[in-house]
């Protein structure tokens, strides 16, 4: 077995109440059984994003989250859909940084009280992580009607088939790993 792929899973809301929390934590307990990835949990809450300023100008101010991805193998952002987009801290986090991005896969996780599993964020999502230079996995791990999977209190209490997770995991180890390939054996063109 080759070295564990270090993945950050960025939980993209900061709204109180927020179930994402609970999808992120119920991912991040399910992969502590692999043996080919570590995931670590950061939160758009712990950003402290000043009013008057945005983008990398300010990523000076979250050297956790740079020195993360610039270590990361790929990413996993878990958005809930808000009115079909996704938050703006969500888009404020992203936001700071830009190169550390480049050429890292990423897979998205969509959270709704609808029926559609973030289905709509996901595709959103999908146009700004290109232009970050991350290459998005074609699995998502989409969560419906999360009122009714998870208690107020984060208790798993509806049907889910954890498998799904593997399987939007896996693709991600194998896109990660390509990745990881092309970064440290090709010259890249992209300026
Ligand atoms: C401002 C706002 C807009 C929302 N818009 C949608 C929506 O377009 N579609 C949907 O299925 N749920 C929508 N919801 C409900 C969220 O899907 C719900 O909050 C869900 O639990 C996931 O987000 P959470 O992490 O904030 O809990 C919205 C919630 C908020 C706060």
């Amino acid at each position: 077995m080759s070295v564990k792929l270090f993945i950050p899973l960025l939980l993209g809301t900061t709204r109180e109440g927020r179930y994402s929390e609970h999808v992120s934590k119920m991912i991040l307990k399910h992969a502590k059984a692999r043996l080919d990835i570590k995931l670590e949990l950061f939160d758009v809450r712990d950003f402290n994003f000043p009013l008057t300023d945005e983008g990398q100008s300010i990523k000076g101010k979250n050297q956790k989250w740079k020195k993360a991805v610039e270590k990361a193998d790929a990413l996993i952002i878990v958005s809930p859909e808000y009115n079909h987009g996704y938050p703006g801290s969500l888009k404020m986090a992203l936001d700071t940084l830009l190169p550390e991005y480049n050429h890292k896969a990423v897979a998205l996780c969509g959270v709704s009280m609808g029926g559609f599993g973030g289905a709509r964020v996901i595709e959103q999502l999908a146009g700004v992580v290109r232009r970050l230079g991350l290459v998005v996995t074609e699995k998502d791990l989409n969560i419906s009607n999360v009122q009714m999977l998870f208690s107020k209190e984060g208790q798993l209490q509806g049907e889910f088939d954890l498998k799904m997770i593997d399987k939007f995991l896996d693709e991600l180890v194998w896109l990660a790993r390509s990745l990881k390939w092309g970064r440290e054996n090709l010259i890249s063109k992209k300026k």
